[in-house]
């Protein structure tokens, strides 16, 4: 595979909408009703700005850090994205690829299209987590989180913000039904999910989830469990009292709730809550190395992102998941240099400024 040549994140969208078919394309893409928290969730990076610092004698800062016991190149991930096989036919095995030769963090999803031993396998000893879904069939979430144990995952992130499916209208427009099986499915009465819609497949996952039932899983499972799709300050609190080992700040890159606040414009709220009780994820709107900045000085200790790397997956297979990765942290370095903060640590310390223009 070639190259992939990337400008910036933003411009893949409209690269990739060529070579994904519209249905599949509309389900990447799309948010829930009129999209206004989708379109808010980029655009709130710009409510704070970075401080530049110049006379810093700053060089060649470094994007390592270390989180859930993990050495990692970048505080970059990918966050869990369903049905991968949609954007390229190796699906979630060449992302697991691309992840790892980036030396980021790779998160699979319960909807993968690939299995959770065959993912894990291609990214050869790689760090990765697994998101869970909570299904009614409590042997279901049993076999899952012991596969993802036996495949050697670091920790299970549980997604709690999807209990229904988001209003999202191109999927209904497009009559959007999952042309290729979900691995993870495979093996369950319900079906694998091919020839389903997305309201269909989350059907017949859990429809309520309260604090016993994080404490249920955290309690099954010896791995950490992180949860997934927090906005409140009461949320975060509720998770870590039922045993959460992390909290992941999400609104799901704003296909569920719409009408709800950007994710960044909550993170700040919530790292104080939290207060360093446990590390927290970040993602929803993603795209630029400032934001990637603003998260982490905003109390992120990780910093995910969804849609850019399945466009990159789609226009490069496991290479374009590589250059997505590789192109967003040379925008972070070079923010980094000149904003004179030298590490993760730093940026982590940085301040930022809310001017008003
Ligand atoms: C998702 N997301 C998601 N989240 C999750 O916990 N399990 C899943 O299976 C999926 N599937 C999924 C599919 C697609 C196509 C998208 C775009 C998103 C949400 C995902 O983890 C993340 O929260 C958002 O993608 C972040 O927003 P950005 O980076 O896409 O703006």
């Amino acid at each position: 595979e070639e190259k992939l040549n990337i400008l910036n994140l933003p411009s893949l969208e409209a690269e990739a909408k060529k070579i994904i078919p519209t249905g599949g394309f509309g389900y990447i893409v799309g948010g829930s009703e009129d999209e206004w928290t989708l379109n808010h969730n980029s655009e709130a990076f710009n409510h704070v700005q970075i401080v530049p610092r110049a006379l810093t004698d700053m060089e060649n800062p470094s994007t390592a850090t270390k989180v859930f016991g993990l050495d990692l190149k970048t505080p970059i991930m990918m966050a869990p994205t369903a049905a991968q096989g949609l954007a390229h036919s190796r699906g979630e095995e060449a992302t697991a690829e691309g992840v790892a030769a980036a030396g980021a963090l790779m998160a699979q999803s319960t909807y993968s299209s690939t299995s959770i031993a065959d993912t894990a396998a291609a990214g050869k000893g790689a760090p990765q987590f697994f998101q869970l879904y909570m299904s009614k069939d409590w042997d279901f979430n049993e076999s899952l989180l012991d596969e993802a144990k036996k495949a050697g995952v670091k920790a299970i992130i549980l997604t709690v913000d999807a209990t229904v499916d988001g209003y999202r209208e191109a999927d209904i427009i497009n009559n959007f039904q999952f042309p290729i099986p979900m691995a993870n499915l495979t093996k369950f009465s319900e079906g694998d999910g091919e020839g389903k819609g997305i309201e269909e497949i989350y059907a017949s996952a859990a429809q309520k989830i309260n604090a016993d039932d994080v404490k249920r899983i955290a309690d099954y499972t010896d791995l950490p469990v992180i949860v997934k799709g927090i906005e409140s300050p009461e949320d975060a609190l509720l998770a870590i009292g039922a045993g959460a080992k992390g909290i992941y700040v999400s609104n799901h890159g704003g296909r569920q709730l719409n009408g709800g606040p950007a994710s960044f414009d909550v993170l700040e709220d919530v790292a104080k809550a939290v207060n360093h009780q446990v590390p927290i994820i970040f993602d929803s709107g993603i795209r630029r190395g400032s934001h990637v900045f603003k998260a982490l000085a905003s109390g992120a200790d990780l910093v995910a992102m969804g849609r850019p790397v399945i466009y990159g997956l789609a226009l490069g297979g496991a290479q374009g998941v590589q250059s997505v990765f590789e192109e967003l942290n040379h925008e972070l370095e070079i923010d980094m240099q000149l904003a004179g903060t030298k590490d993760i640590e730093a940026v982590k310390h940085a301040k930022l400024v809310k001017v008003h223009y």
